[in-house]
């Protein structure tokens, strides 16, 4: 066979995804799974969002739509954000797109080449490294860590750029850590990065997500210190527990915002019709599905967390947002003489029916990920088999 694209070597597919095909597998073998892998609301779309899809279709919206969304989307996503952090983005500043993934991958190939650095931090989301090879850049990745609460500091940052640096992508709720950049860590950092001339791109799919009043207006902050070099990647997918609608958005300079519209206009063109008009009542609708399915979330953590932490042998700091928490094995692993946190994750799976990601797929091996969005029931049970399934060992 003809060899493939050498691109195709450099990129994993998504760890993530596997072990909600694992899951997926056993489901359809009749297998009960208890199921701490999935990276998606439990919750059904609120109502009215749903409703305004079943308005489009029958009133036949159902046709292309200009490829960065409609004018209506592009207004609702810039209104909700001159609601929340009261930054103000023109129409040409914004783009919507299928999902926070599209936006991000979007500005990785607009912003990054061929011989660019792009920091990025593990434990970390793998998508946002993958899309740096993809745009034939090279990642560079900062470590932050367990004992400082998993703390982005814009030390950490500014101690890795070079002469190469083209940009710094965030994600900020973290995932897997639930860990939030401060709006003074973004400052500090948003200062230099602008100073010295590099891009800072910040994924806020998780911006709904964080459960204790604690500051976070971060596009405020790159409005006041790095608009001109400031990206926002946005999503529908966890706040409004939309992820199969597949609607995201990018926010940045105009320049930036139009080179996304001509990559999109080749690659997907607009997002589905009705999708947008989904998304246009899930912005500027009543907010308070957003505010029930956090408070649940919240009592979720806080369940989990306490009966996790029964066992010394785990350690977990408690996140301030998203809704995963990274439990440190590494105790339990070297009393059990289990070799990784994958294989950990393995027996636990084929043993007590427990699906957890391993900390390999955030590049934090000695981790696992478990994610509360999924239901009480499912929570008790599923930890009740975990610690028991450790106190074998
Ligand atoms: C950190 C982070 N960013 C972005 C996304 C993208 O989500 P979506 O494409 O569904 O908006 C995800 C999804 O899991 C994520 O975890």
């Amino acid at each position: 066979m003809t060899a493939l694209a050498r691109r195709t070597t450099r990129i994993a597919s998504s760890p993530t995804m596997k072990v909600t095909a694992a899951v997926d597998r056993l489901r359809r073998e009749g297998v009960q799974v208890w199921d701490f892998g999935a990276g998606e609301p439990d919750f059904p779309t609120p109502p009215a969002v749903s409703q305004a899809a079943h308005a489009a279709i029958d009133g036949d919206f159902t046709k292309y739509t200009p490829v960065g969304g409609t004018l209506e989307l592009k207004r609702a996503i810039i209104a909700r954000y001159k609601a929340d952090y009261g930054v103000e983005y023109r129409e040409n500043e914004v783009i919507a797109c299928a999902g926070g993934k599209q936006a991000l991958y979007n500005t990785a190939l607009t912003l990054f080449d061929a011989g660019d650095e792009v920091i990025t931090h593990a434990p970390g989301w793998p998508t946002l490294v993958e899309q740096v090879k993809l745009a034939d850049a090279e990642p560079v990745v900062v470590r932050t860590r367990a004992d400082d609460g998993f703390a982005l500091t814009a030390q950490l940052f500014l101690d890795a750029i070079t002469p190469r640096t083209k940009g710094i992508v965030l994600n900020s709720p973290c995932n897997p850590t639930g860990a939030l950049m401060t709006e003074d860590a973004l400052t500090a950092l948003a200062k230099e990065t602008s100073r010295r001339g590099i891009w800072l791109v910040i994924d806020l799919c998780y911006e709904q997500l964080i459960y204790d009043p604690s500051p976070h207006n971060l596009p405020a902050v790159i409005e006041r210190h790095c608009k001109d070099l400031g990206v926002i990647c946005g999503s529908a997918s966890k706040a409004y527990a939309m992820t199969g609608w597949r609607s995201g958005w990018s926010l940045g300079p105009a320049a930036a915002i139009a080179a996304q519209h001509a990559l999109q206009s080749h690659a997907t063109s607009n997002v589905s019709s009705i999708t947008q008009k989904a998304t246009v009542e899930a912005l500027t609708g009543s907010q308070e599905p957003v505010v029930q399915m956090l408070a649940e979330y919240r009592r979720r953590r806080d369940a989990l967390h306490t009966w996790l932490t029964a066992d010394a042998r785990l350690t977990i700091v408690k996140p301030a947002g998203a809704f995963y928490l990274f439990a440190d094995v590494s105790g339990v692993l070297a009393e059990s003489g289990f070799v990784s946190s994958l294989a950990f994750a393995d027996a636990l799976l084929n043993e007590a029916r427990v699906a957890v990601t391993p900390g390999e797929a955030f590049d934090a091996p000695g981790f696992i990920r478990l994610s509360y969005a999924t239901s009480m029931d499912t929570l008790r049970e599923g930890t009740a088999r975990l610690l028991e399934f450790i106190a074998r060992r």
